[in-house]
């Protein structure tokens, strides 16, 4: 079984990438694979638009976005954590949800299973509007969103390393990570 964890923020060891990291520990305990993609250390242009990829065919834009599709293709459950930029997920992230309009990309996360982390600053900086953005991303591709302790994973946190002080709120990425793992050996 594989897992894909997909970090959106631009900042090298984010707390998006933290929290992911601590939704990533049940599956290494569970002898799962982990792919990461981290969007620190990846540039994927945004879409151009030209449409390429539908009807099957591939995006004729050459970057970092090809090591996604391939792991796209070859997950079983995907987490993505993402920091609120102005209440929506940032340009990066958009740029790879954008990049996989046509099918084959979308259409390879049909029927999995995917769970989100949302980070801002404030409590009531926007999480909400990023986990529903991710879950919407999630529905337009086929896959089942999964919850987390309650809903997705939310936290406050500003600079980077900030959440390392919030064992709580790592606890409740962790239980993200516990229940991709539980809801997969249900089907
Ligand atoms: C361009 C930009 C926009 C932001 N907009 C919001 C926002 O709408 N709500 C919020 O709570 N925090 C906002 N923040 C703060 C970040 O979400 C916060 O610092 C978060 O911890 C960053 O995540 P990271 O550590 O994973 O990079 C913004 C930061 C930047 C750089």
């Amino acid at each position: 079984m594989n897992v894909l964890g997909i970090s959106g923020t631009p900042r090298p060891g984010g707390n998006s990438e933290l929290l992911l990291n601590a939704a990533l520990v049940p599956f290494a305990d569970a002898g799962w694979d982990i792919t990461r993609f981290l969007l620190s250390e990846k540039t994927v242009a945004p879409c151009t638009g030209c449409e390429a990829c539908r009807g099957g065919g591939r995006c004729r834009i050459n970057d970092d976005m090809n090591e996604l599709y391939q792991a796209f293709a070859q997950c079983d459950a995907v987490i993505i954590a993402a920091p609120a930029y102005f209440r929506n997920v940032p340009a990066q992230l958009k740029a790879v949800f954008d990049r996989t309009y046509g099918a084959p990309a979308s259409a390879s996360l049909e029927g999995k299973l995917g769970g989100a982390i949302a980070v801002g600053r404030g409590t009531g900086g926007g999480q909400a509007i990023v986990l529903n953005i991710i879950y919407n991303y999630y529905l337009s591709c086929g896959a089942l969103c999964v919850p987390g302790e309650l809903n997705g994973v939310t936290a406050a946190a500003d600079k980077p390393g900030d959440i390392l002080s919030q064992p709580r709120r790592l606890e409740q990425a962790q239980a993200l990570g516990c229940n991709i793992i539980k809801y997969s050996a249900l089907r």
